[in-house]
């Protein structure tokens, strides 16, 4: 298997998440371990690496190139939502880092053969994990009109959502819809009969993005992960998300910022009852992006924003 991917603002992504030799460090998706790899040369000769990925082909690909660092590395097939019970497994209380770098790999993108993509005429799965239950074709095919229309309104900001919707309602009832092909020629045809004539992307872009994120529950999974984040951090530990999605960011940037909070007892409370205390502190005031000569090399960055928090 030749796995593909180029990891998004490397660099900065090593530096802030302050990688030191001998501490322990959790790459939460693995990808193509290309940023794993970077973690595992600062951290190496006692330091340990735990690699967790939900799709089974970046964890063969992992113990193929990560053979050489075999000795401080520890490989999960897992949702990153459980890391807790992961580390628990490994009597590990808290880790030094923790890096999220969110989304698609390039590979699954293109070689996966679970049809992500609307270039490519394949079955209509999406699944990261292989072994969960609801594909892209589940949903396409069951879920009632005004359902998939929020779907795709709200994941994707899709704002031809509801004729999309209408679409793919009145074809299946002729036919089931089972492959890429099928869903991107029912979305460009939407698009056509409204005569929405130059796209800057392609029409199916959102909703092919809307459908993967309900598909695996990004969001949820994300949301779950950031809220008991803090107790698996020692101090001085940093958290670095990459995120590519609005909606992502605003999970991070919320939950950081109630992460940050002293007290959030209403303000007319002479005195504080909450006890609530500060856990972490906000290493980046504002998101970082990658510089205009990444985006060049690797669109795919272009959307990229990367938050980082120090647990105090
Ligand atoms: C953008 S790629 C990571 C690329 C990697 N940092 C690199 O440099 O090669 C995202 C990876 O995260 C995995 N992933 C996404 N959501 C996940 C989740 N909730 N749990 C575990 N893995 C997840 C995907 O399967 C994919 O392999």
């Amino acid at each position: 298997m030749h796995y593909r991917h180029v990891s998004v603002m490397p660099e900065k992504v090593i530096d802030y998440l302050n990688c030191r030799p001998g501490k322990i460090y959790a790459d939460c998706t693995l990808g193509g371990s290309g940023h794993t790899r970077r973690i595992l040369e600062k951290i190496v000769p006692k330091g340990l690496l735990i690699g967790i990925d939900q799709d089974k082909d970046a964890i063969k690909n992992a113990k193929k190139i990560l053979k050489p660092f075999e000795a401080n590395v520890r490989l999960f097939h897992d949702n990153y939502a459980n890391l807790g019970s992961i580390l628990s497994e490994l009597e590990i209380s808290a880790v030094d880092g923790i890096l999220l770098d969110l989304g698609l790999s390039l590979h699954q993108l293109e070689n996966s053969g679970r049809g992500f993509s609307f270039n490519k005429n394949e079955p209509l799965d999406m699944r990261m994990d292989i072994d969960s239950d609801t594909t892209a074709k589940d949903i396409v095919n069951t879920t009632d009109e005004k359902s998939l229309a929020r779907i795709f309104k709200t994941y994707g900001e899709e704002r031809m959502a509801r004729r999309i919707a209408r679409q793919i309602v009145s074809t299946r009832k002729h036919k089931p819809v089972l492959t890429s092909r099928q869903l991107s020629d029912i979305v460009i045809s939407a698009y056509s009969k409204k005569g929405a004539g130059h796209h800057r992307i392609h029409p199916a872009t959102r909703v092919f993005m809307a459908l993967r994120i309900a598909v695996n529950r990004e969001l949820e999974r994300l949301e779950n992960f950031m809220a008991g984040v803090s107790d698996i951090l020692n101090p001085e530990g940093r958290l670095c998300v990459l995120s590519f999605h609005s909606l992502e960011d605003r999970i991070v940037k919320k939950n950081i910022k109630a992460l940050e909070k002293e007290c959030i007892c209403p303000p007319d409370f002479p005195k504080c009852v909450c006890n609530k205390q500060k856990l972490v502190k906000s290493v980046t005031r504002k998101p970082l992006t990658p510089e205009k000569e990444e985006i060049l090399i690797n669109p795919m960055s272009r959307s990229a924003k990367l938050r980082v928090a120090e647990k105090l």
